[in-house]
């Protein structure tokens, strides 16, 4: 499979997210060959979407001259886009926000009724792509904390999508933390191989991968006692 990674978080390949990637892209080697190619939001240059449509009603060409036409021509040569991001004021970082709103040029205006909701009709071709949504937090707790970004990334691609959400992530970069960390690394490579195989992840494993690795006030009372 080509694997398109877009990692939203500024810290780069110190990411705690990516920690979390890395894990679910190990599984997925381990089940078959994936030709992985990664884009970090924050070295492009991606201007902000001025919102006057034009892409839309122009063939998909954006006004803009920045790294997103390449970009755009990435995700549509590969088969599986992997977002992995950390949660971001319940939202996702403002860098990968913008390379979002910025994929308008694969939608026309046009919009056609999709169940209880509409949905642009596409400019381009993209029913081969899937997606798949890792995010990190801060917070111990999922519950009043990933509801909005997973809304979002569920009407973004409604077709197609895997979520993957993990509390207490800046324990992926601590030491000290490997012995609830390394086991949880092991549960997602475990995640990664049954994706790679089976295209989607099971719902009791995908609760185990998303629960806290450490009880919530405990995390909170060692984040606490290091401030
Ligand atoms: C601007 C900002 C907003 C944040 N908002 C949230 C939030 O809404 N909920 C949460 O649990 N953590 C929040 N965090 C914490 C990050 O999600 C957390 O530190 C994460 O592990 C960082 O991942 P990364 O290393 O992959 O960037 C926020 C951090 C920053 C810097």
């Amino acid at each position: 499979m080509r694997i398109l990674v877009i990692n939203g978080s500024p810290k780069r390949d110190k990411s705690d997210t990516m920690h979390i990637t890395g894990a679910f892209l190990e599984g997925m080697q381990e089940s078959a060959h994936q030709d992985i190619q990664i884009i970090h939001t924050i070295d492009k240059h991606i201007e902000y979407c001025t919102g006057c449509f034009s892409c839309m009603r122009n063939g998909g060409k954006c006004i803009h001259d920045d790294d997103m036409e390449n970009i755009l021509g990435e995700i549509l040569a590969h088969d599986l886009i992997l977002f992995s991001f950390p949660l971001y004021c319940y939202g996702m970082p403002a860098s990968l926000k913008a390379l979002l709103d910025r994929t308008l040029p694969l939608s026309s205006m046009a919009m056609r009724k999709a169940g209880d909701r509409y949905e642009h009709i596409g400019q381009a071709e993209v029913s081969h792509l899937r997606y798949v949504m890792i995010c990190g937090c801060g917070f111990p707790n999922s519950q009043q904390n990933f509801e909005p970004v997973i809304m979002q990334f569920k009407l973004c691609f409604p077709r197609n999508h895997s979520i993957i959400t993990v509390p207490e992530s800046p324990m992926f970069n601590a030491p000290e933390a490997a012995v609830v960390t390394v086991p949880r690394l092991e549960l997602i490579k475990q995640t990664g191989r049954q994706y790679a195989k089976e295209g989607e992840i099971d719902a009791s494993l995908l609760a185990e991968v998303t629960s806290p690795m450490i009880p919530e006030d405990q995390y909170a009372a060692i984040v606490n006692s290091s401030v």
